[in-house]
C-alpha cells in the first residue's frame, strides 16, 4: 500500500508507538543502523516488514526488546553463560540467537525454532519500545540488498511512500549492524561480526567463526541471511588486499579509465595521497576504525551518487572492528578480492 510517510522527531514518539501497536511499520534509529520495526508478536505486522523491504521470506528478523524481562517473553536465555553475555554487552550491538518461545510467529524467525534478540543502546529506540509495549521485530531499514541506512535520508531514499512512519534520530553511532552470535550450539558461532568483537566475546565463551562469514557458496543453514548479496551499491566494488594494494589499484584504475569508466577508491585518510588522479572516498583514520565503520555505508551510497562504475577498496586487517568492516566490504564486492602479493 502506498503511504504518505510521516517523519517524527525523537521526542515525539506517541504516534509512531501507536502505529507499532496497531500492526504497522515504523523506521527508528539504533546505535548501529536504522531499523524497520513492527510488532514481533503479530504475524501480519511482521509480514508488512518483508513486503516494504522486498525481503525474502526465508531471512529471519531480529526481535528488539527494552528489558531482559521482555527478552524472556520471546526467547529462553537457557545457560548461565548466555546470561553473562547479556549482563556484559546489553544494551549494545550484540544479537543472540536463542531457543524461541512459542508466542513468536514463525514468520519472524523464517520457520526456525530459534530467535535472534537484542536490546539496543539508543534512548529513542528504547523509549519507542517502552511506549509501544511490545517487542519489535526489525531488520535494517533499507530496501533488501542495499547498504544499511545510517542516516534518516538513507531511510527516506529507500522507503519513502512504502511505510507510514520514520523516527529521525540523527546519524547512527556504530554504522555497521550488530554482531550476531548463535548461542543454540556450543562452541557459540559468530554468524556476523559487528561492534562487539570476536576478541571481546572470546573472553566470555568459546566462539567459532561461521564459514558463511567468508563465502557465499558455503551458505550455512544456521545463518540464512548470509547467503544473500548485501550492502551492495550499483557500482562494482573490488577489494585489493596486501602490501602492494596501492600500485595494483593504480594500475587497474588506469586501465578502467582508458575504457571510459568512472573509477574511485575507498581508503584511509593516511593513504589518500597514494591516489592523486582518482576520486578518493575517505574512510577516516586507520587508527580509529570506528570512524571507518560509521562512514562505510554512507560512502557506498556516495559511490552511486557520484556515478562511479568501479570502486576499489584497500583491504584492512581482519581483527577487532576491522573484521566487521571487511565482512561487509567482501559482501558488497560479491566476494571479489584481489591479493596484490600474488603473481
Ligand atoms: O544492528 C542490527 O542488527 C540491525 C538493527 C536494526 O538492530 N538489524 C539488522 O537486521 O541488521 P537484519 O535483518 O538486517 O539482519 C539480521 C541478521 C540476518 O543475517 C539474519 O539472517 C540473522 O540476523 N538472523 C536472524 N534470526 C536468526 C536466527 N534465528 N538464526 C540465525 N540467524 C538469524
Ligand atoms: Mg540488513
Amino acid at each position: 500500500m502506498p503511504w504518505v510517510t510521516k517523519r517524527f522527531s525523537g521526542d515525539d514518539l506517541s504516534e509512531p508507538a501507536g502505529m507499532l501497536r496497531d500492526g504497522y511499520c515504523v523506521a527508528f534509529p539504533t546505535e548501529t543502523v536504522y531499523g524497520l520495526g513492527a510488532n514481533a508478536l503479530d504475524s501480519e505486522a511482521v509480514q508488512r516488514i518483508f513486503a516494504a523491504k522486498g525481503r525474502p521470506a526465508d531471512n529471519p528478523l531480529i526481535v528488539h526488546c527494552c528489558s531482559v524481562e521482555q527478552v524472556c517473553l520471546v526467547a529462553r536465555p537457557w545457560q548461565e553463560r548466555v546470561q553473562r553475555l547479556m549482563d556484559t554487552f546489553w544494551p549494545g550491538p550484540l544479537t543472540l540467537v536463542l531457543p524461541k518461545q512459542p508466542v513468536v510467529p514463525l514468520t519472524a524467525t523464517a520457520g526456525l525454532d530459534t530467535v535472534a534478540v537484542r536490546i539496543p543502546d539508543h534512548p529513542v529506540a528504547l523509549a519507542l519500545f517502552r511506549l509501544a509495549g511490545v517487542p519489535v521485530a526489525a531488520p535494517s531499514a533499507n530496501v533488501s540488498g542495499r547498504p544499511s541506512p545510517t542516516r534518516v535520508e538513507h531511510v527516506m531514499d529507500d522507503l519513502d511512500g512504502r511505510i507510514p512512519g520514520i523516527v529521525d534520530g540523527g546519524p547512527t553511532g556504530w554504522g555497521v549492524e550488530s554482531t550476531v552470535l548463535d548461542c543454540s550450539v556450543y562452541p557459540y558461532r559468530l554468524l556476523r561480526p559487528g561492534g562487539v568483537t570476536f576478541e571481546e566475546l572470546s573472553a566470555y565463551a568459546e566462539v567459532e567463526l561461521d564459514p558463511g562469514m567468508f563465502s557465499e557458496t558455503i551458505a550455512s543453514p544456521r545463518s540464512p541471511g548470509m547467503k544473500y548479496k548485501h550492502y551492495a551499491p550499483e557500482c562494482r566494488v573490488v577489494i585489493v588486499t596486501g602490501r602492494q594494494a596501492a600500485p595494483v589499484i593504480r594500475k587497474l584504475a588506469a586501465k578502467d579509465m582508458v575504457l571510459g569508466k568512472q573509477v574511485g577508491v575507498m581508503a584511509f585518510s593516511e593513504h589518500s595521497a597514494r591516489y592523486p588522479h582518482l576520486t578518493v572516498l575517505d574512510l577516516g583514520s586507520k587508527y580509529a576504525l570506528q570512524e571507518g565503520a560509521s562512514r562505510l555505508y554512507h560512502l557506498l551510497r556516495e559511490a552511486d551518487a557520484l556515478g562511479l562504475d568501479i570502486l576499489y577498496v584497500e583491504g584492512l586487517p581482519e581483527k577487532e572492528l576491522g573484521m566487521a568492516i571487511m565482512n561487509r566490504l567482501r559482501r558488497a564486492a560479491g566476494y571479489h578480492v584481489i591479493d596484490s602479493e600474488r603473481d
